[in-house]
């Protein structure tokens, strides 16, 4: 099982990074006591501390690599990360040899590496960090700014109050739009900010013409073949859905554009499909939910490892080791129904969990990132989890997943990596390009 090893490895990589952290560092404290204290005799220590550096970070970098490839990070901060890390590998081989040969290239490039180097391994720890709390706890989470509006909407009292516009379009907006189009980043000149800013339109007059979808540059826009210069969003970036253009396209046909139109006035479906999307306060709380310690600790005492992400949202990461499942998994799984809507991560890799179990999985509502790899889990099982649609990063490794299965997968919107190691899917099959076509990052193996 080559995927369990470099798994296996890789998971070193958290541990190992401290190691050229501490060996580039302590390499510029010693130049600034060769420096600082005149102790030329140091000098053969830095030099010494920046080749283990080196050898450490590219280590550090290798396993990191293959940390990535085993599933449950994604995103731009695992690019930066990934990049970042390179980089400082790459800035401590040259410090180390323009120290040593610091007389040819003089002590102002020396120091100015030494600077770069140590730019590199802040920015590349810093990205580090953050990915293993997770972007969307950088986001969601914050303490500081959009908190809930990153993708939802303002918490409402009723579905009955929610305005399509403000509550259902804006969200949609902000998710997948507005990484272009907002206050200062209007490519195109148009800002997606408000609808003020909509009204405005951008460098070739106005997006929208109310009562008239069909010559609306917007709906346009968006509806295009996927590979057209002008589609939208641009760049690869994750498609609107169907439903999405349909509401869109009702919001400008139907609701006459009009930024006050109640969503209930839309079409059945439209609200079918907003109202579980809307932030009611109450129904779906994200405020302030306790954390019950005593459940945690019961839940610890049977071998689960808990993990808090926010004491705020009392949002959890959940991991059930292979090991303390013991054949019992669908058994234990039933002790964190109680707690269903407070994980947010969860790991069942190889725990034995089977298709049945998924249908309890399936209920865990703000589920991001799940983990069921090397399991006797088939399609039948996984299609439960179509329901999860807050779901980000899903990894089948090694399970008896097959193409047909991909299909449930694809309606849910929030999906951003796959991972499908160990299964009989080909990466050539066409509902794997299908599935990539939404947006969607398939990993496999190799
Ligand atoms: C990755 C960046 C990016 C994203 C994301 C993006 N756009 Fe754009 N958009 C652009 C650029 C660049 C232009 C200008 C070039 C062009 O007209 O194609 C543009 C232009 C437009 C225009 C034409 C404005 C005008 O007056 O010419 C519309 C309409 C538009 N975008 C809508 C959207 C919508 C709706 C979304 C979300 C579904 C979106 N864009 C997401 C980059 C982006």
């Amino acid at each position: 099982m080559i995927q369990d090893l470099i798994t296996f490895i890789g998971r070193f990589h958290p541990l190992w990074v401290h190691l050229p952290i501490g060996f580039l560092i302590i390499a510029v404290f010693f130049k600034a006591y060769v420096v600082l204290g005149k102790k030329p005799a140091m000098q053969e220590a830095v030099s010494f501390s920046l080749l283990l550096g080196t050898i450490s970070a590219l280590i550090a970098a290798v396993l990191g690599f293959l940390l990535s490839r085993s599933g449950g990070y994604e995103g731009d901060l695992l690019d930066i990360h990934l990049v970042a890390g390179w980089t400082t590998v790459f800035i401590s081989a040259i410090a180390w040899w323009v120290n040593k040969n610091e007389l040819r290239f003089g002590k102002r490039l020396n120091y100015a590496v030494l600077g770069f180097m140590i730019l590199a391994l802040s920015v590349t720890g810093h990205f580090g960090r953050n990915l293993t709390h997770g972007e969307d706890y950088l986001t969601a989470f914050a303490p500081f700014g959009e908190k809930q509006e990153v993708t939802k909407g303002r918490v409402l009292a009723k579905a009955e109050d929610a305005e399509v516009f403000t509550d259902v379009i804006q969200p949609v907006l902000r998710s997948k739009c507005q990484s272009c189009h907002r206050p200062g980043k209007t490519k195109g000149e148009l800002n997606l900010h408000s609808y003020e800013t909509l009204l405005k339109g951008g460098e070739n007059g106005p997006v929208f013409i109310a009562a008239d979808a069909e010559k609306s540059e917007l709906i346009r826009r968006v509806t295009l073949p996927a590979d057209h210069d002008d589609f939208m969003p641009a760049e690869g970036k994750k498609p609107l859905t169907e439903e999405e253009i349909q509401l869109l396209t009702w919001w400008i046909a139907k609701g006459n554009a009009n930024p006050k139109i109640s969503l209930m006035d839309a079409d059945e479906e439209i609200i079918a499909w907003a109202k579980p999307r809307l932030n009611i306060s109450g129904g779906e709380k994200m405020l302030a939910v306790s954390i019950d310690t005593v459940h945690l600790k019961a839940l610890e005492k049977m071998g689960f490892r808990v993990r808090v992400l926010s004491h705020e949202y009392g949002a959890l990461d959940v991991v059930l080791p292979s090991d303390a499942a013991n054949g019992q998994a669908s058994d234990l799984l039933k002790a964190l129904l109680p707690i269903k809507d407070q994980i947010y991560w969860l790991s069942l890799a190889g725990t034995g969990i089977q298709d049945a179990d998924l249908s309890q999985i399936a209920q865990f509502s703000n589920l991001q990132r799940l983990r069921v790899e090397n399991n006797p889990i088939s399609d039948s099982g996984i299609s439960a989890l179509r329901s999860l649609s807050k779901l980000e990063s899903l990894n089948l490794n090694g399970t008896k997943v097959s193409a047909a299965g991909l299909e449930p997968l694809a309606e849910i919107n929030s999906l951003k990596s796959l991972f499908l190691w160990n299964t009989t899917i080909e990466p050539q099959d066409k509902k794997v390009e299908k599935i990539s076509s939404t947006g969607v990052k398939v990993v496999f193996g190799s």
